[in-house]
């Protein structure tokens, strides 16, 4: 069993975050906060934060962060009672013994697990050859083209239309309850005992060694979630994993393809690519770069083709260069992903997409110039700066001047001028210690203005565009983290967004907490509900941090916080009332209702 919430709790808020992370890295006071070398990704400038106020630790270069718990986690491997046993013998705290004898059988466990996981797979494939299992064989054989061989070679499966098939299976060979839990592939309610995966087409997860650790499952059809995944479990890092890494890693390619999805990586293995490989719909993380620097020397980034594609991208990059491979981009225009784009246009095109991708930095330059209006002085400006600030990620004077020279030919900038800003910035250490993300909505924004004059416009389609969700999360991550920072504010905010309206998941809990406990909400303990995934995790540490960094709401003066909320609620109210007034259609009286709310915007005033 797991230690009580109290107990943990207790153990956390005994130990002094500042305290535990200064043994391991050197803290400099800066401010309100501490900053140091970031432990979980190399670089050279400090980009770690830790708050002492918030007992929390975030890093604005990889993401990294967390409580105190969960550092220790990271840092040392540990598992959680690990990290908790560490700590409560740090404060004098003695833990209930229970939990202690339960770390003697890790070990146990972890192969139980295993063996668990290897009876679900070997259970589902035979559903898929089964006749039960026909909508599924039909599907992927059908719909996805997939051979028998292929189907074979990643052993697919299929779980049925009945709720708890494989739990009962699972039964009869003797695992009992406890450890079903564990497996994360049971869940367990008070509604009763269900198998997780229901109606869908299974992919197994392995990893290197070629054991299963876990599985993802796609709905037949349009269902919600498309993807399920397996939760984490003892065995089951997802930030660790690559999908498809146990065949690549024996593929002898010269690189690596990093793609998005299992059925992208399926789809390439088919066609003669085995050396792909996916992150499970999770962010790119330190550890999968290292993981994949131990088999290659060289990645093609090949996500999808839209805005959260080339975000994708533009993170994976600076991770993966500083594990030192080389990173190239691979550009599939008018496709959205290698499934789609092999499907349509044979192996022979790929090839060829392959043959020729570019550099990623020249590719993340491009990115850049098209979110800048190049024939405006003002913009062209900050362009040429925003390029020489990322010029100087690389350290190495030699690389520098290499990418120099290239930037400088390719996008028709003064060389001399360009390198005289380079070691200008260099010299007086302004440049940003970290990669920043470039605001891709405006760019999207500008390709779609350019688009759209171009083209006589046709009747527009009713959907929320990428932009637009985009857009709608910047603001919703702002208020979310002004909410938690200054609970107090969150009658005034919710009287104009009620928190559940929040699109966004982990900003619509964090809105919804802040609302339930009012200024109970502690951000530390935030960080432990066990609904977060992981990303939830990190993204609410990331806003939880920028709380603290300038434009939040920690030293804001009283007028300046109404006059911010007042923008900030406004802006996302009004791309929720463009989206409503698009999808109205010829209704005039609704019409001219939403532009009328639009208008009342301009002059929100939010009183404290
Ligand atoms: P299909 O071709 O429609 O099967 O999907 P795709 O391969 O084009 O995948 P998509 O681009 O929609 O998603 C890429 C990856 O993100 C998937 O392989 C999943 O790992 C993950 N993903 C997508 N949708 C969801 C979801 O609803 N929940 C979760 N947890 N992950 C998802
Ligand atoms: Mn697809």
């Amino acid at each position: 069993m797991r230690y009580d919430e109290s107990v943990i709790e207790q153990v956390r808020s005994a130990n002094d975050i500042v305290d535990i992370v200064g043994r391991y890295v050197r803290l400099t006071k800066k401010g309100a906060n501490y900053f140091g070398l970031c432990p979980f990704h190399g670089e050279k400038t400090a980009s770690f934060s830790v708050s002492p106020r918030k007992q929390i630790y975030y890093c604005f270069g990889c993401h990294a962060g967390g409580n105190v718990i969960s550092f220790l986690m990271e840092y040392e491997n540990y598992s959680f009672t690990e990290a908790l046993k560490a700590l409560a013998e740090n404060a004098h705290i003695e833990l209930p013994e229970s939990a202690e004898e339960e770390d003697k059988g890790a070990k146990e466990l972890r192969s139980r697990l295993l063996e668990i996981n290897k009876e679900a797979a070997i259970y589902y494939n035979r559903v898929l050859r089964s006749p039960a299992g026909r909508p599924g064989y039909e599907y992927l054989a059908g719909k996805r083209a997939l051979s028998n061989q292929t189907i074979t070679h990643f052993g697919l499966g299929f779980s049925e239309k009945k709720q708890d098939a494989l739990y009962r299976y699972l039964k009869e060979k003797g695992y009992d309850d406890e450890i079903l839990d564990k497996s994360g592939l049971i869940t367990y309610k008070e509604t009763g005992i269900r198998d997780k995966f229901w109606n869908r087409v299974i992919f197994p997860i392995m990893d290197t060694n070629n054991r299963v650790i876990g599985f993802g499952g796609r709905v037949m059809g349009d269902g919600e979630p498309k993807y399920l995944n397996s939760p984490e479990t003892l065995i089951f890092d997802k930030s660790s994993t690559l999908y498809g890494l146990n065949f690549a890693r024996k593929s002898r390619s010269r690189y690596l393809l990093l793609c998005e999805g299992y059925m992208d990586v399926i789809a390439l293995h088919q066609a003669g690519f085995t050396n792909a490989v996916a992150s499970l719909g999770t962010a790119f993380t330190e550890n999968h770069a290292r993981l994949l620097k131990r088999y290659t020397e060289q990645v093609i980034l090949t996500q999808d083709s839209d805005q959260a594609g080339i975000s994708a991208k533009l993170r994976a990059f600076p991770i993966l260069h500083d594990a030192g491979i080389s990173v190239k981009v691979l550009e599939m225009e008018g496709y959205k992903d290698p499934d789609e784009f092999i499907r349509a246009n044979g192996p022979e095109a790929y090839e060829q997409c392959i043959r020729s991708a570019r550099n990623a930095f020249l590719y993340m330059i491009d990115v850049l110039k098209e979110s800048f209006d190049q024939a405006d002085p003002a913009e062209r400006t900050a362009f040429m700066r925003e390029t020489a600030d990322r010029l100087c990620m690389f350290r190495d004077k030699l690389e520098r001047d290499n990418y120099i020279d290239a930037v400088s030919t390719e996008f028709m900038i003064d060389r001399d001028e360009l390198s005289r800003l380079v070691d200008r910035m260099i010299e007086n250490g302004s440049h940003s210690s970290v990669f920043r993300d470039i605001d891709l909505s405006r760019r999207t924004a500008r390709l779609e203005a350019g688009r759209k004059a171009a083209a006589i416009s046709a009747a527009e389609g009713s959907g929320d565009s990428e932009e637009e969700k985009a857009a709608a999360a910047k603001y919703e991550k702002i208020l979310a983290s002004w909410i938690a920072e200054r609970p107090e504010l969150a009658p005034a905010v919710f009287r104009y967004i009620s928190p559940d309206s929040f699109k966004t998941r982990i900003y619509r809990i964090i809105a919804e907490t802040a609302q339930e406990q009012g200024s109970a909400f502690d951000a530390a303990a935030f960080l432990d509900r066990n609904d977060l995934t992981e990303s939830d995790r990190k993204l609410a540490a990331e806003a939880f941090a920028e709380s603290d960094q300038g434009g939040g709401a920690a030293g804001m003066e009283k007028a300046d916080l109404e006059k911010g909320l007042a923008e900030t609620v406004s802006a996302l109210l009004s791309i929720r009332l463009d989206a409503e007034i698009r999808r109205c259609g010829n209704d005039l009286s609704e019409f001219g209702r939403l532009q009328k709310e639009k208008n009342k915007l301009r002059n929100l005033r939010i009183p404290l």
